[in-house]
């Protein structure tokens, strides 16, 4: 039996414009993870993906047209490879709440991905995984930035710009956040498209909007990198705020980034896709056993709490 598996991911600034092309910093929740655990089987028994979480029993069979998300992750990972299904089982299992804005999905993908590669006897580079996992996202998402799957796939702190550039990023101070579950599940594809809808409607209003986040990543990005932590909840809030204007937030979240922010988090706003899922809130390790009260009395459903450094 061996175990591989992938971490969730929060956005600390940009979601949404990044999909039009504006940077965006996103981080790695090591602590909350998906997980691929393999185990023998019968020969000619061929690879058997178990998801645990859904009890569904999947073949893989490269020849099959199967309309499953990862049945065809697997096919897609076994191609690349250029194998033929393993005599595996594989279990999945994740901690990350789906539809949540924290990468269930790509977390999913990349733990599988790991897990076939090493049933085959193969390797693969974290640029191919990235690669592969990308995919996998445009089957959930439609028109996914490629964020989600880069700061999963390389499990570092990134500065995203594009898909062909992104770089490490490294805050000055340790980031403390907690992250705040609405419980309310919300597809990314969903709020991506309703931004496009709006896009397309008004092209000049919502570009100033997609600018403006994108000017504030900038400054937040110097803000972290200069330790200027009160800048970088500020900076936090107004995201936020540009967020709620492109329809993306929820009453859920903005009780609870309100919540966060009363009782002296540094900064806090949603976190992902949006219209639910979850939120963060930059707090100081003094202040984090209140905020966290606070999320959980405005209805927070989990509390997680992530450090960054
Ligand atoms: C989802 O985690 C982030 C979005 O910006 C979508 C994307 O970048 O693909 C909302």
């Amino acid at each position: 039996m061996s175990i591989y598996s992938a971490p969730a991911k929060i956005i600390l600034y940009g979601e949404h414009a990044v999909v039009y092309g504006k940077p965006a910093i996103a981080v790695p929740v090591p602590l909350l993870r998906a997980f691929a655990v393999t185990r023998s089987a019968e020969p000619g028994q061929g690879l058997i993906i178990r998801a645990i979480d859904t009890g569904h029993e999947l073949p893989v069979d490269l020849a099959a047209e199967v309309d499953n998300s990862l049945v065809e992750m697997a096919q897609r990972v076994l191609r690349h490879l250029n194998a033929t299904p393993p005599d595996a089982i594989i279990e999945l299992r994740s901690d990350i709440p789906v539809a949540s804005g924290l990468g269930s999905g790509a977390a999913i993908s990349a733990a599988l991905a790991r897990a076939i590669t090493a049933c085959c006897g193969c390797t693969l580079t974290n640029e191919d995984l990235n690669m592969l996992v990308y995919a996998a996202e445009q089957r959930y998402h439609g028109t996914p930035s490629g964020i989600d799957n880069t700061v999963i796939v390389y499990e570092m702190p990134i500065l995203f710009r594009s898909r062909s550039d992104f770089e490490p990023f490294h805050a000055r101070t340790p980031l403390h956040f907690l992250i705040g579950d609405t419980g309310v599940r919300a597809p990314t594809r969903e709020s991506v498209g309703d931004v496009r809808k709006l896009y397309e409607q008004d092209k000049q209003t919502i570009q100033k909007k997609l600018d403006a986040i994108g000017a504030h990543v900038e400054a937040a990005r110097q803000a972290l990198e200069t330790g200027d932590l009160s800048a970088a909840g500020r900076l936090m809030v107004e995201n936020h705020r540009l967020l709620r204007d492109l329809t993306v937030s929820s009453p859920e979240l903005d009780r609870l980034v309100q919540a966060a922010l009363a009782v002296g988090a540094i900064g806090a706003k949603m976190s992902g896709g949006g219209r639910g899922g979850n939120m963060i809130a930059l707090v100081m390790p003094e202040t984090e056993a209140q905020v966290r009260q606070a999320l959980e009395t405005a209805g927070a459903v989990r509390v997680w709490a992530a450090e960054v450094r």
